[in-house]
């Protein structure tokens, strides 16, 4: 018998309507309450946060700005910790008068600086119910943040490597800081994957670069002189001025691990999971025990990955697991459709075998130090991985984020966001649409449900936009009962198997917010909207409980419309006054599961 699974049959609320409001909008019957803000306390003797009266030093013992993945490690029913990336800072938003990095103080930049990264927070639920809250008194031994300027190891094959050797660390280990943590996972032994996205964006080049290093500076879209550099922390850490440091710039980029419940654990930058800008780090076990981590690289026309480790997973065995992340085949992914080229012709509408869909595979590009790319060392596919994609032949995407793997029927979900730059010569069957603004979500389903396996089918169960619009498909479900969707990014499942999708930068003219789709029998696709989050908001997490009892969300920069500032803002979310980035909670008031 199955233990899980009703095919959606029981999601039941009314879905809430497309708004502009400025509030964090839910189902009727539903609550909901915010558990940690920008500024909030995070470890004991971090002083309350003072908008007009910050300083780095706080913000380095304070919850960091732009929330971004959320995962959840239960201490029993009632207590829990929570892991929060803090991906990027809008200065324009923290403080008053800010004109650009050139005019900062130095201060402001050192507290840009403390508020990337992440947090670890305990949590504790209100008894009985699905509300969470910020534990405020006590020891809160686990509590900790993480910074731009945290020292942290590189291991795997490339650890040690020329190419991540700098003046400050002629061994090419010990790197310090994360920058861009985006989205993220965790692994089977309790740690945080989370991934650094756009750190090129921290960097300027007074100079010239090393020659060698040319073409993958513009591969990595390095910017090419000082001003564009917009944060300037080069003004206080000439490690991001790369005529200065050429090879600093190899030390962001990667997949750190974290394990949340040592405090004075190292940071871990997994080299063997390549170089890109990360979006996620889903992992999963193969059939034969292998850990496989699939990835996404979050620009246009990038690629999808996946790493399968050369070891089993031993449960309970984690000196042993700790060392899976370190060994193995690195992939990316070539989709092939099974329409003629003819019949995608840019429209959107389906081919005549009514499905975007056909067979794909995992193309490997390293093992340890074994490069399976001609003229490209191990130790370069992996800090110079988008290359090395680039020479294999795979598949070029919209955009790809988030992705997750179903836990009861065991395909995987990769979230496409958009990609206004594709053209009418450039759609292929995986990426069916022209200027695709409002993005799809692929579904592959590897041979025998296997993660393990190197070949797969693929489709595409959701393309988004108007359900007016031809061109949107909701996997075959009556398109007047979805809600309309846009530019899906962090996904995730819950325990029956539905999908929930959460948006960022929606082209449809109402704010982002949370769907949840169910993927089998007679429900499959019909989308329904959860919650939308306040003016200038994207949503992310999401994360809903195994109890199914919580579903969390990052409320990401709230009041970041152009032209906004604190004296002009956009939005007061949570508080009324200035907005601030914030994970909130969302549970049902009569105790149902999440979607009832
Ligand atoms: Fe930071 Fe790809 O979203
Ligand atoms: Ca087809
Ligand atoms: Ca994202
Ligand atoms: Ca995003």
């Amino acid at each position: 018998a199955e233990r899980f699974g009703r095919g959606g049959s029981d999601i039941a609320f009314t879905p809430v309507p497309p708004n502009t409001d400025d509030a964090l909008r839910i189902p009727d019957g539903y609550a909901s309450s915010v558990v940690v803000r920008w500024g909030d306390p995070v470890l004991p003797d971090a002083p309350a946060f003072d908008f007009d009266d910050q300083s780095a030093d706080a913000q380095a013992k304070q919850f960091g700005y732009n929330c971004d993945f959320v995962t959840f490690f239960p201490m029993g029913h009632n207590r829990a910790l929570l892991w929060v990336n803090h991906e990027y800072t809008d200065e324009n938003l923290m403080f008053r008068g800010y004109t650009g990095g050139a005019a900062a103080t130095e201060e402001q930049i050192r507290i840009a600086l403390a508020a990337h990264g992440g947090s670890v927070v305990e949590i504790e639920r209100v008894r009985g119910t699905g509300e969470w809250r910020l534990v405020t008194k006590g020891r809160r031994r686990y509590n900790r943040r993480v910074t731009a300027q945290t020292q942290m190891r590189f291991s795997g094959p490339a650890a040690g490597s020329d190419l991540l050797k700098t003046a400050a660390d002629p061994v090419g280990l010990n790197p310090v800081g994360m920058l861009n943590n985006c989205s993220g996972g965790s692994t089977p032994w309790g740690t945080v994957l989370t991934a650094e996205e756009n750190f090129d964006q921290y960097f300027v080049n007074g100079g010239k670069v090393p020659p060698a290093q040319l073409p993958y500076i513009s591969r990595y879209t390095i910017p090419a002189g000082v001003t564009s550099g917009s944060r300037r922390f080069d003004r206080v850490e000439e490690r991001f001025d790369l005529a200065r440091h050429p090879n600093e710039v190899n030390r962001f980029g990667w997949i750190v691990e974290i394990d949340p419940f040592d405090p004075t654990s190292t940071p871990v930058k997994r080299t063997a999971l390549g170089r890109f800008k990360h979006e996620a780090a889903t992992t999963t076990l193969a059939r034969d025990g292998r850990l496989v981590v699939y990835m996404g690289d979050d620009s246009r026309f990038e690629y999808v990955y996946k790493f399968v480790s050369k070891k089993r997973y031993i449960p309970g065995f984690d000196r042993h697991n700790r060392t899976l992340l370190d060994e193995g085949t690195l992939y990316v992914a070539r989709f092939t459709g099974d329409s003629p080229a003819s019949e995608i012709d840019g429209s959107g509408r389906l081919p005549s075998d009514g499905l975007f869909d056909g067979s794909g595979e995992w193309i490997p590009l390293v093992s340890g130090d074994r490069s399976y790319v001609d003229g490209m060392t191990a130790a370069e596919v992996l800090v110079y991985t988008r290359a090395a994609a680039d020479k294999v032949g795979a598949t070029k995407m919209d955009r790809p984020e988030d992705v997750e793997r179903n836990p009861v029927t065991g395909a995987v979900y990769v979230a496409l966001t958009n990609n206004s730059n594709r053209t009418a010569a450039q759609v292929d069957e995986a990426n069916p649409r022209p200027s695709n603004k409002h993005g799809h979500v692929l579904e592959i389903v590897e041979k025998g449900d296997d993660a393990g396996e190197t070949t797969f089918a693929w489709s595409l169960p959701l393309v988004c936009g108007d359900p007016n619009d031809p061109a949107t498909y909701f996997a075959g479900y009556d398109k007047t009962k979805v809600s309309p969707i846009s530019c899906p990014d962090n996904v995730a499942f819950d325990r029956d198997g539905n999908l929930w999708i959460a948006t960022d930068g929606n082209q449809l003219g109402s704010n982002d917010g949370l769907f949840v789709m169910p993927l089998r029998g007679k429900e499959r696709g019909h989308l329904r909207q959860f919650l939308t989050v306040p003016v200038g908001a994207e949503t992310c997490g999401p994360m809903v409980t195994q109890d199914q009892r919580s579903v969390f969300v990052a409320v990401q920069h709230p009041g970041e419309i152009d032209g906004a500032t604190p004296d002009n803002p956009a939005s007061h979310w949570p508080d009324g006054a200035q907005p601030r980035p914030s994970v909130a909670v969302v549970w049902h008031g009569a105790g149902r599961r999440i979607g009832a």
